[in-house]
């Protein structure tokens, strides 16, 4: 798929690694078979899209994600009363940001970890609050054949332990913050993933570590496994794989969780941000 192929959508690149603002689109609307067969596309191929100046309620947002597949209802992280399927990522003004702040895959300590988000922005800070998205398949391109070969036979154990249990997260349990969670079992669970993984429509490999979620490699220690995923989550972040969205008001952006890690920033202490994620069920992961 190259940009050429897209008939419906105007398509403009962020950067040579990845991500793309879509035009031409109105995802309030139900759009065509056509329509959404080109945004998968988009999708599949710049990892992160965005489109500016969408106005969509709850309803239209679930309508929308529900193109891709199943929606989630987070087991930890708390959604709506009335839509269990949107987390209402809210910050208010004079607190710091600690949702998604840190490299992650999306719920990669799922057996089936998540498909992708789709976020929907209704107040945006006038600077910082961006998002940071790095392509994972360009992660794996640049791995020596060496440790590529290294890497086909392993598998990584990943668990929400850490990232679930950390003072900032322990603020949030049964808490009546603007963000809170619920106790649930899956905290204490641990799952495992081949390290390269075979995207299941594109057939393209990517390397699946995220320093968020990935405790060690099944076979091998704790201490053994730290240098090698220190090692690759750093190279699976380097600049030069990313690319960066500055929210605006009204802007969609939707990322493929088994394409890309992402980072929120913390750095709009004085400001309010509000942002309602949905996020789409995904599939067991498969090596190649
Ligand atoms: C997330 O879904 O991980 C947070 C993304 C963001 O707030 O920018």
């Amino acid at each position: 798929m190259t940009e050429t192929n897209f008939k419906t959508l105007k398509i403009e690149k962020l950067t040579g690694a990845m991500g793309a603002m879509i035009s031409g689109v109105n995802l309030s609307e139900n759009i065509s078979d056509e329509q959404f067969t080109e945004i998968r596309d988009a999708l599949f191929t710049y990892g992160a899209i965005g489109f500016r100046n969408q106005n969509l309620s709850f309803g239209e947002h679930s309508r929308f994600a529900k193109r891709f597949g199943s929606l989630e209802v987070h087991p930890i992280v708390n959604g709506m009363d009335e839509h269990p399927e949107i987390i209402k990522m809210h910050k208010p003004a004079g607190t710091a940001a600690s949702f998604g702040v840190g490299w992650h895959t999306d719920n990669s300590f799922f057996e089936k970890p998540s498909l992708g988000s789709i976020l929907y922005a209704e107040i945006i800070p006038p600077v910082g609050g961006d998002t940071l998205f790095a392509n994972q398949q360009l992660a794996y391109q640049h791995l020596s054949e060496g440790l590529k070969e290294t890497l086909e036979g392993l598998v990584a154990i990943h668990s929400a332990q850490d990232a679930y249990t950390s003072p900032s997260a322990l603020e949030k349990y049964d808490g009546d913050g603007p963000i809170s969670y619920k106790k649930s079992e899956i905290v204490t669970q641990s799952v495992e993933h081949p390290v390269i993984i075979q995207h299941p429509v594109t057939g393209k490999k990517a390397l699946y570590v995220n320093s968020m979620f990935t405790s060690h490699f099944k076979g091998w220690s704790v201490e053994e496994s730290q240098p090698l995923i220190e090692y690759l989550c750093a190279h699976a972040t380097r600049i030069d794989f990313q690319c960066r969205f500055r929210w605006e008001k009204g802007m969609v952006a939707m990322w493929d969780n088994r394409i890309v890690q992402h980072a929120a920033l913390n750095d709009y202490e004085q400001y309010e941000r509000l942002i309602y994620r949905i996020t789409v069920n995904g599939d067991t992961l498969k090596s190649s």
